[in-house]
């Protein structure tokens, strides 16, 4: 345990840290102790809390800050310590002290732990996160959109994705005509800011593309960003989305919309995609290879230059402002996977997805993760299991980038022990590996990285030998 006199450096990025709060903090909560007043600070992704002691020094209010997470012991600033900055701000009480415990300490019966805690509201303005999951729908009736609305923050981010001034003045118009002419419709995710917008060169190659008038096909393995990428498109375009996963049984009927009924005459029922053609927006058919060619052939005049698509009701027009995008995942056995209909693919701009190139950098951002002993333990980890695939054609489906994620969120969490190191990497990259001989060479891969990786008793059992 350390204790630091704390003093801001004039750079303190306080303002991303207030952004933050909401999204770093669980709960705040209040007790008295003594002559102290404490505030109880659960984080979301930290197993254990951070507490802000108030006390008053010589008649006024000073603030201190107790707290362990991995980063904060490694000597680094952290969220954690951000939030409780901004905590300070919020409740007027200037921070001077910070205490580092080790994990053991901090784990041990803490005085302030077993206090008669009340949850308070905080005044803290900050953005509500976003969530990837529960995105809230528009409802009812359509709605406009201002083009102004939440163009600093995008044009912010074309910035930081090193996006020329033409270029952004190039989205800026688009953005408009599009805010002008698409409203927001119930059947789509309205565009909003994802919570992680897509990184990397590819996305200005998307862009070039729709600012074109373009359809694309993405084409890339698990987790390179193909519905972040969409997403993100959405975000800078104003354009409403809209997910479909193509499947097997999908008929030419499942595509454009079948008969409904309605005052008892028969009806033609439009599809989610052709509301969504008609009105303006992008739809993303992912896995568009589980279709079979016939279903496909559907999309032909959509995407060349009648930009129609026939019903049972006769032709529908495509909205100037409606972007296709299908995406498919290369290099996987999936079942029911079909080569991509020619006439299909020449009808748009084929884009290549790599893996995010600044590996360590994403996770980092991705989590809010900075312990320099987790990430490169995994950045070590998945460099010994992509020289597994590539020599030995093994452990594909070890290479997983949310794996990574989620291994830098449990770490971070639950301390990097051995038992939870082990469990992280067991868990969430070579469990991923069905076969056992393969799962066996990863886990040989992983010891190159991590010598001291467990043997477990399947392994011990093991007797395919290496
Ligand atoms: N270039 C990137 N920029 C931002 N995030 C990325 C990038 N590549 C991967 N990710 C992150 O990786 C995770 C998976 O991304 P996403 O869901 O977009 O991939 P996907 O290509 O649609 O995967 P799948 O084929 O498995 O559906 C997300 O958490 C995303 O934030
Ligand atoms: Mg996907």
């Amino acid at each position: 345990m350390k204790t630091i006199n704390f003093t801001m450096p004039a750079n303190y990025p306080l303002q991303s840290y207030r952004d933050r709060f909401h999204t770093v903090v669980d709960q705040v909560e209040v007790a008295t102790h003594k002559d102290k007043m404490i505030y109880r600070i659960t984080y979301s992704k930290l197993l254990l809390p951070g507490y802000f002691v108030v006390e008053d020094e010589n008649g006024s209010n000073v603030g201190s800050f107790i707290h362990h997470c991995e980063a904060n012991q490694e000597g680094k600033s952290c969220v954690h310590l951000g939030a409780a900055v901004i905590l300070a701000e919020d409740l007027g009480v200037p921070l001077k002290k910070i205490t580092v415990k080790t994990l053991s300490s901090h784990i041990e019966k803490h005085p302030y732990q077993d206090l008669e805690y009340t949850t308070i509201e905080t005044t803290i303005k900050a953005v509500e996160p976003p969530s990837s999951v529960k995105i809230p729908r528009s409802k009812g009736k359509s709605a406009s959109q201002n083009w102004k609305e939440g163009w600093k923050e995008i044009e912010q981010y074309l910035t930081s994705q090193n996006f020329t001034r033409g270029m952004i003045g190039a989205v800026q118009e688009k953005r408009k005509h599009v805010c002008d002419k698409v409203s927001l419709q119930p059947i789509c995710t309205p565009p909003i800011k994802p919570v992680f917008p897509y990184e990397g060169e590819i996305l200005a190659r998307a862009v070039r593309h729709v600012i074109s008038g373009r359809d694309l096909l993405l084409v890339g393995g698990k987790g390179t960003g193909k519905d972040t990428l969409c997403s993100t498109l959405a975000w800078i375009f104003g354009l409403p989305l809209l997910l479909v996963t193509g499947n097997v049984d999908e008929t030419r009927e499942s595509v454009v919309g079948g008969a409904g009924f309605k005052d008892n005459q028969t009806t033609f029922e439009k599809s989610p995609f052709t509301q969504c053609l008609e009105q303006g927006g992008i739809t993303h058919y992912a896995e568009l290879n589980m279709m079979s060619g016939d279903v496909t052939s559907i999309f032909h005049s959509v995407l060349d230059d009648n930009k129609v698509l026939p019903t049972p009701n006769g032709v529908i027009k495509r909205h100037p402002h409606h972007l296709f995008i299908g995406s498919i995942n290369l290099g996987e056995g999936y079942a029911g996977v079909k080569t991509l209909n020619d006439a299909l693919k020449d009808r748009l701009a084929v884009i290549h997805l790599p893996y995010a190139k600044n590996f360590r950098g994403m996770i980092e951002r991705k989590t809010g993760v900075t312990s320099a002993s987790i990430l490169s333990l995994l950045e070590k980890v998945r460099s010994a299991i992509k020289r597994l695939i590539s020599e030995e054609n093994q452990g594909d489906s070890a290479d997983t980038i949310r794996g990574y994620i989620a291994a830098a969120e449990h770490l971070q969490k639950f301390g990097t022990t051995e038992d939870i190191k082990a469990e992280a990497l067991e868990d969430f990259i070579v469990n991923r590996v069905e076969d056992l001989d393969e799962r066996m060479a990863v886990r040989q891969a992983v010891r190159l990285a991590w010598a001291e990786f467990p043997v477990n008793d399947e392994e011990e059992h093991y007797e395919g030998g290496y």
